[in-house]
Parts: C-alpha cells; structure tokens; sequence
C-alpha cells in the first residue's frame, strides 16, 4: 500500500537515536522530507546525510530556537510541513522523596515545551498542508503510573490530556492529532540503564529480566522499529479519519480496557 508521505515534509524531533532515528529512516525510506533535532551534534552527524535529510541541533525546551529550526526545516523543502513527530525526550527515574522541586518543574518543562514548541512552531505550515498529522511520542506509564517513575508519569498523563484537547482544538484547521503509548522499547534509554543497574548481566539476560519483573505479555522489549511503524502509519494521509485517540506500542504491558 501505498501511504501517500513520498515528496511531503515531516519535522521529527530527537531523531538522533531510538525510536526518533527508527521514524526518519522509515519516512526516508517512504520517499519522504524529514528534518530533525537533537542537542548533541555528533550523535547527529551519526545518522550520515541524504538529499531529503535537514538536521539541526536544538533543544526542544529552547522556544526560539525550536522556532528557527522549524522555520530553516520548511525553507530546506519548498515551504512546507506535512507532519510532525513530537518525540525527544526521556524519563526520570525517580520516586517521591527522592524528587525534588527542580525535577519536577524540569520534567514538567521537557515534556510540556517539548510537544507546545515544535507544534506552535510549526502550526501555520500544518494548517496549509491540506493533509496535516501530529504524533505524540507518549508512555503506557501516561495510563498506568509507576511510583518509580513519578514526574515522569504524572507528565505523561498531562501530555495525553493535551494531545486529546489539541486534536479538537486543531481539527478546524484540518491538523490531526495522535499519541503512541510505548512500553518498554530497547533504545538509548535502555542501555544506559543497563550500564548504570551495573548487575553483571548481559545486556540479553538483563532485558529478559526486565521483561519478566514488568509482565510484558509478548515477553521482550519492544524495537524502534516496530514504534516507527505505528508513527508513520498515523501520519499518513491515509489515516485521515484517525484523530485525538492513542496506540499503545507495548507488547501488551498496558492492562487498561480502554
Ligand atoms: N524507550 C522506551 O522504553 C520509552 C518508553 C516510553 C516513552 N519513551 C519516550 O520515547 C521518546 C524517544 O525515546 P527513546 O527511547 O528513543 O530515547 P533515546 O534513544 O534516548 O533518544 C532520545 C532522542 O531525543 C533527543 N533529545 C533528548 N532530549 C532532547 C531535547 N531536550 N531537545 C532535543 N532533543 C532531545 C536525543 O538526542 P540528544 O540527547 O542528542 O539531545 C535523542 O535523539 C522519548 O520521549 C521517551 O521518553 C521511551
């Protein structure tokens, strides 16, 4: 089938590595624009270059800069965005009295700045594209909070609640709006665990570990790719219909009906 993204501009923030990389490479490989951020420029520069490929570093809090990015992104192809991928970020690993007022205002702050920023940078180009799909890049844990993970968790359910009032508030201008709630997904995030957990395990036996203690049911974490896959079938002018809703890309760790 195909998605109808070839020749269209999508604007993915974070796509250095995980699952953000895992969509650029996917919306490349759809014959696809793509422009991306992320802070560090070698990890960047890692992604190697292509002729439908702009990237920037920025920081998604940084309000300006993000706008500059958007702005160079449109100008790199013909004035237009189609699509945007709210995904850089990261968790905290914290519970209650270990948090203090600083982590809170600053998870607060990522998350938040990271979805507002990019799409009010962007929303003009969106409202012309004619064929317009946000995602938000979001967590199981929004649902099904984790005392371990407590900004991070209250966070993410404020970014679902969003996202729901966004995909409203931005259907006139024919912008749909959409999240993937991920479970546990093996990237950056993950091996830099591994690394600190120091538990003597390998990387395989400490991931089985983890998939056992956390009851996903498919019992494995999940790969970039198959994230990547539900991002760019929700950008795709084929799903036209699908608006202020979720997936969960979790193998099954959600328990929630709804
Ligand atoms: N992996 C999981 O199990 C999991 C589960 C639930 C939700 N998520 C969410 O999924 C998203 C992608 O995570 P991932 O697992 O793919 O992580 P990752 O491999 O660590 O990649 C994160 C990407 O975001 C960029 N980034 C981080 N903070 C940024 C900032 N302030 N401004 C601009 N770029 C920034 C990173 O580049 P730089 O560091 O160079 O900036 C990197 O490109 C995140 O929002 C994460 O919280 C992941």
């Amino acid at each position: 089938m195909d998605l109808g993204l070839a020749d269209r501009t999508y604007v993915v923030t974070g796509g250095s590595s995980g699952v953000g990389l895992a969509t650029v490479r996917a919306l490349l490989d759809e014959g696809a624009n793509v422009a991306t951020c992320g802070r560090d420029a070698d990890r960047l520069a890692r992604i190697g270059s292509h002729d439908r490929l702009f990237t920037a570093v920025r920081d998604v809090r940084d309000a300006d800069a993000v706008r500059e990015f958007v702005t160079d992104s449109a100008d790199a192809f013909g004035g237009r965005i189609d699509g945007l991928v709210n995904n850089a970020g990261q968790s905290r690993m914290k519970r209650l009295d270990d948090t203090t007022a600083e982590d809170w205002r600053d998870e607060l702050e990522l998350k938040f700045a990271g979805v507002l920023n990019p799409l009010q940078a962007a929303r003009k180009h969106l409202a012309a594209s004619g064929a317009a799909s946000v995602v938000n890049v979001n967590a199981v844990l929004a649902k099904q909070p984790e005392t371990r993970l407590i900004t991070t968790s209250a966070a993410r359910a404020g970014i679902l609640n969003l996202s729901k009032s966004l995909a409203t508030e931005l259907a006139a201008d024919g912008i749909r709006v959409n999240s993937v709630c991920l479970g546990l997904v093996d990237t950056g995030q993950w091996t830099r665990r591994h690394a600190a957990a120091d538990s003597g395990l390998s990387y395989e036996d400490w991931q089985a570990e983890l998939a056992a203690d956390r009851g996903i049911a498919l019992g494995r974490l999940g790969r970039a790719e198959e994230v990547a896959y539900a991002i760019v079938a929700l950008l795709s002018p084929r799903a036209s219909y699908i608006t202020g809703t979720s997936i969960d890309v979790c193998g099954g760790v959600g328990r929630g009906i709804l």
